[in-house]
Formats: structure tokens, sequence, C-alpha cells
């Protein structure tokens, strides 16, 4: 018999009540059912509209089906549609009559809305503390070569010389904003949705702050139609998942790319890569790159749910079911991601050598060469042009600027004085950049120290 039978002459075809079931994919939410539903059962309690006993036969059956949902004995009827028919059945099985007295005054609407937020709610603290795991990881990282050069890249061509310690920490200062922003989807979830029954408002006077308190809720949604239609604290979680995915795929992307025979920046341990089936001799960034992979389902997941979601009139309608699987599959994503990069960063072998040999070369140093002639007094556009033709003078002789005879690059510039050959080393370009933010060593000093406090706070 199904919840809402009474009015049917016909039973459910078995293609459409497989098709409209969610149990599949909802029954993890069984803890946040229960804990809404003993709340509520609190509430009603409050109201008058069950005395004490009732409510502690109903508080106690709750218990006893969660005691089944945790020991793996549950009896999951998937032909009752989701996990709270299947819930409040069992309580009616375990408590005889006055589990039918549970649902008073709440529909599943404003129910399913309640046991989101609270799933949100964990969703976001484990995936702020895994995002901590990946900082605290990078961190590790950067303290260790803040004085390693390296090449900067800009259109993927040798730019500046850095630190790889700066690198690391660009990483670390990105996802601190991905921390804040599931902080502030958490916040503005903060607000209860129960009470809004199906759509109109309970008809029943609950008392909903003192619920809103049982639950940890801030706040009561202050209209019943929207707490029943909106889905936007799920969405802001997908777009700070799609974009904590952009990020992490942009970290994986460099490794990988370093881990070229090309680039030779990196090497993989082999417990964090894997091999080929046909060639011998691979070892291939696997876990690397599922990692950028895995950012396209996180995107994907958000457009899903905005297009399920855009163009539907109030207040419920039954596209919104389509919220869970994305919402889900989500947060299964991020935690995988967020636990296995940790180890990976610290099983990493980085080539500090390499990286040193290509800091300096192909003209790396340029700039300061301009930046010499700007500080004796030329014009920045006057010392880029003769920067440009020592580069040009430089190429056509297979010389680099530091090999470039003095001689000739004063007949460049009369500026140019033997000093010169200081200013364009590595250490000397990235001493220059000491501003708040730069890659020189007093700067990634410290931006190290703000990385750690940002990771004590
Ligand atoms: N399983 C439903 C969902 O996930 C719960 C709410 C359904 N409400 C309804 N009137 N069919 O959205």
């Amino acid at each position: 018999m199904k919840a809402w039978g009474g009015r049917f002459t016909q039973p459910a075809d078995p293609t459409a009540e497989k098709f409209t079931g969610s149990l599949a994919f909802d029954r993890r939410l069984w803890p946040q059912d229960i804990r809404g539903s003993m709340a509520w059962a609190r509430a009603l309690a409050r109201t008058g509209l069950l005395t004490e006993t009732e409510r502690d036969t109903i508080l106690e059956g709750l218990d006893r089906v969660r005691s089944e949902l945790e020991a793996g004995t549950f009896p999951f009827r998937p032909e009752l549609e989701d996990i709270h028919l299947n819930v409040e059945r069992r309580l009616l099985e375990l408590v005889g009559e006055v589990g039918g007295k549970l649902h008073t005054g709440r529909s599943r609407n404003d129910q399913i809305a309640v046991d989101e937020r609270l799933y949100l709610r964990d969703a976001v603290t484990r995936t702020r503390e895994g995002l901590r795991r990946v900082q605290a990881a990078l961190l590790a990282r950067a303290e260790e070569t803040a004085e390693a050069p390296m090449p900067g890249y800009t259109h993927l061509q040798r730019a500046q010389p850095i630190v790889l310690g700066h690198h690391l920490l660009a990483y670390v200062f990105m996802l601190a904003r991905d921390r804040d922003r599931f902080a502030a989807c958490a916040a503005r979830a903060d607000v209860m949705p129960l009470g809004a029954a199906a759509l109109a408002g309970t008809a029943y006077a609950i008392d909903l702050d003192a619920l809103a308190r049982d639950l940890g809720f801030a706040a009561v949604s202050p209209n019943s139609l929207d707490a029943v239609s909106d889905r936007d604290y799920l969405l802001d979680y997908l777009a700070a998942a799609a974009v904590t995915g952009m990020h992490l795929s942009r970290l994986a992307a460099d490794l990988t790319l370093w881990a070229t025979a090309e680039f030779g920046f990196v090497e993989f341990s082999d417990a964090f890569a894997t091999g080929s089936s046909i060639m011998p001799q691979k070892k291939n960034p696997d876990v690397a790159e599922l990692i950028r992979g895995k950012s396209g389902r996180l995107a994907g997941n958000l457009v899903a749910l905005l297009t399920t979601m855009k163009g539907l009139p109030l207040s419920y309608n039954s596209d919104m079911q389509e919220d869970k699987e994305p919402f889900f599959d989500s947060d299964d994503t991020l935690q995988a991601v967020l636990a296995v990069l940790p180890p990976l960063l610290a099983s990493l072998t980085f080539r500090t050598d390499r990286m040193r040999a290509a800091a300096g070369e192909h003209f790396a140093t340029a700039t300061d060469l301009a930046d010499y002639l700007v500080r004796k007094g030329l014009p920045f556009r006057r010392a880029h042009e003769v920067v440009g033709r020592a580069v040009r003078q430089a190429l056509e002789s297979g010389q680099t600027l530091e090999t470039l005879p003095v001689e000739d690059l004063r007949r460049l510039s009369p500026l140019l004085d033997a000093d010169v050959r200081e200013a364009l080393t590595v250490e000397a370009s990235l001493r220059a950049r000491a501003v708040p933010g730069g890659t020189a060593p007093d700067a990634v000093r410290r931006a190290l120290a703000r990385a750690r406090e940002l990771l004590s706070a």
C-alpha cells in the first residue's frame, strides 16, 4: 500500500514505479532524515499535537530505525519511492498507529529540503577539512623549495625566474579562497525550511524558532514557497566544488607537464603512477591526470542542476528530485580528490637541479636588463627596445645575454656597464621582486608565514 494510496484505484505501472523512485540515491540521507523527524516529533509535542508518551514512542521507534540502518538490517523497499517514505513506513511497523502521527503538518517537500541542508552542512565541513590538508601538504613542499629557482611561464613560454615554493604557494592561496567559498555556502544554507509543509506553510502553530534551534539552524525561512522551491544551497555548493575542481585540475596539469621528459622537473613516486599494458618503459601520472579529469564532472554537475532548475515554475516540482545525484557525485568526487592529493604531493621528487638550470635559460632575465637601464635613467619603452635588440643579436650569434661581450652591449646603450653581469643573474632577478606577493626570498618567506597563519586559523 502506497502512503498516498487512498485516491488511487489502479496500482502503479512497474516501469513508472521504477522510474519515479529515488531510493537508490536518496537512501544516503537517512541520518539527516531521522534527525529531522526526531526534531519534528519534539516540535509536535511542544505544540500539543503529540502527548509526551506518543512523542517518546516515536523517538524510540526512530532510534530503532536508526539502529537497523546502522546495522545494515533495514528493509529497504524501492516500491516505497524514497528514503522518507521508507523510514516512515518502518516506524509505523515498529511502533504501530501512533507512528502515523509523525507526518502531521509537514510534507516531503520541506522534509527533503531540510535533509539536504543538514547533509550539506557535513559535506562542507569535510570538504573544508580536506582542502586544509591539501594546503598543508602544499605548504610543506613550499617551505622546502622556497629558495629553489625555476622558470616561471606565461603562454607556457619561459618568462622570468621564480622559486618553486612561490609556485606552490599560489595554490595554497587559491585553496584558501575555496575554503571561504564553502564556508559562505554553508552560512547561506543555514536557514530552516521546515514549517513550509507542502508549499503554503503548515496549518499548525509549530514553534519554528525552537525547531530551528533544535536542528542547529540560524534562521527560519521567511517564505514557504521559496523554502520548498529553493535549491540555491546546492547550486552554491556545486559552484564552489566546480571552482575547486578547476583549481586542482590546474595543479594536476602543472605536475603532469613537469613530469614529461621534456620538462623533467618532477618525478612521481611509483606509488602514485601506473604503467602501460603494452609499453614496458612507461610510467604514467594517472593520479594527476584523473584529478584533472574529474574537474569535468564537477563542472558538469553544476550545469546539470542549473539546467534542471531553470524555468521551473514555483513551487516544488518533481524535476527537483534530480538534484541529488549531481550533489552526491560532487561530494564523492571532491572527497576522493582531496584524499589522494596530500600523499601524492608528499611523494613527489622535485628535480630542483634541472629547474635551477632551466631558470636562467632563454633570456629569462631580459626584463632585468631593461630594469637595469631604467634605473640608469632610460625610459622603460626605450629600455625594452634596447634589450630586444640585444636579445636579437644574441640569438643571431648563438650567445646568451650573459655571454654577449659587454662592448657589444655598450654599443646598444652606453648606460650598460660591467656591473650588468650581476644584474642578469637568476639570484639578482629573484631578489629584485621583493614586493608583497613577489618571488624574492624575503617576500616568499613572508608569504609562507601568512600561509601558515591561514592554516592555523
Ligand atoms: N523524493 C522527493 C525528492 O527527492 C521528495 C519530495 C517529493 N515530494 C513529492 N511531493 N513528490 O524531491
